[in-house]
């Protein structure tokens, strides 16, 4: 038994901030921007917008895709790192909106690679036999996290949420998972405090996600080559077998070391860091939905997603369509 994804969804906030609207924030420029991230623009959650409901729009929109209603679901896994509030999780929250009632619903917490993370178990429990349809997401209000005064890191992240429903099948499907984490990196992206641990910025309100972006730009670049070695050789593929990358979106350079890696041209790997920067966990299942949407990923073509963040965490999925 395997697990198939059957829909995919995915949700935007309206709101816009440009490169040019930065320009008059911090010192930076659009030039800077595009050429070391490649990012255009990112979409900010509205004030009174939550990651629950962006994971709603996403889950509505993966499920109409999928064509099944609130009683299909089984299990509803949520990877984020910026959820509503510290209980009840974003999967029971969403859970309750969406009139879904008594299967298993929690949140996964791995930084960007939340979503694999979320993928990866939903895929085990269809595997298992133990429950027939998941809903999984990936969501993040990470706005809320960012120092708007620091032009290191505002400049690159962005809100959004992306959804899919699995479906368990005998054919494959998701044909495997690679999740990994080392803890050794916790001090190169972080954000200082949480219930149990409050720092002097955390009770101003003042606290903030801190990176040490060149440092973690070379440890990404390095282990998702690796895990993409790890992915094709559990395998037994070569790398010319891979139809669609579709990786974390959290930089452009990052995004064309891993093709090269692959020897894959750009046109055979789904970009959107242009348009809504890194988005943590919500950049892969938002880029797999765009374009399943727009007709480039078809049935049948072999996907490899894979995700790099804060942990540090990173993972991989490959996927037959
Ligand atoms: O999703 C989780 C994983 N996260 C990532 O993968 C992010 C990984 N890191 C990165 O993407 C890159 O390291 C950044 C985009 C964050 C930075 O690019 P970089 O090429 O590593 O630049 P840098 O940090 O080495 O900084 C180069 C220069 C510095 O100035 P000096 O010291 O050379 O005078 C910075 O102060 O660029 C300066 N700088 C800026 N200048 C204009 C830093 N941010 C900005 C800015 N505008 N926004």
């Amino acid at each position: 038994m395997y697990s198939r994804i059957i829909g995919t969804g995915r949700y935007l906030p309206e709101r816009i901030l440009t490169n040019a609207d930065l320009e008059k924030m911090v010192d930076t420029t659009d030039e800077w921007i595009r050429a070391r991230t490649g990012i255009e623009r990112r979409h900010i959650a509205a004030d009174d917008e939550t990651t629950c409901d962006m994971s709603e729009v996403a889950a509505r929109r993966a499920m109409k895709a999928a064509g099944v209603t609130a009683k299909d679901i089984d299990m509803v896994v949520v990877g984020t790192t910026t959820p509503d509030q510290v209980f009840p999780n974003v999967g029971c929250l969403l859970q309750a909106r969406l009139g879904i009632h008594g299967c298993a619903a929690f949140s996964v917490e791995a930084a960007c690679t939340g979503f694999i993370y979320a993928l990866g178990i939903a895929d085990k429990f269809i595997r298992t036999g133990e429950i027939r349809t998941a809903l999984v997401i990936g969501a993040e209000t990470i706005s809320r996290m960012v120092d708007w005064t620091d032009r290191s890191t505002c400049v690159l992240f962005g809100d959004g949420a992306g959804a899919v429903v699995l479906r368990a099948d005998e054919e494959a499907g998701i044909i495997s998972t690679h999740l990994h984490a080392d803890g050794k990196y916790k001090d190169l992206l972080y954000f200082p405090s949480g219930v149990s641990k409050k720092s002097k910025d955390f009770l101003a309100g003042t606290d903030t996600l801190v990176m040490k972006g060149n440092e973690v730009f070379k440890v990404a670049v390095s282990t998702l080559g690796r895990i993409v070695d790890e992915t094709l050789a559990a395998n037994n593929l070569d790398k010319h077998d891979i139809d669609w990358l579709i990786p974390h979106q959290a930089n452009m350079r990052i995004i064309r070391a891993t093709a090269r890696k692959l020897d894959m041209p750009l046109e055979r790997v789904i970009v959107t860091v242009h348009e809504h920067g890194n988005t943590s966990t919500a950049s892969v299942p938002m880029a797999l939905d765009l374009a399943v949407r727009d007709g480039r990923i078809k049935r049948g073509e072999l996907l490899l997603l894979e995700a790099f963040g804060g942990g540090f965490t990173w993972g991989s999925a490959l996927i037959r369509y």
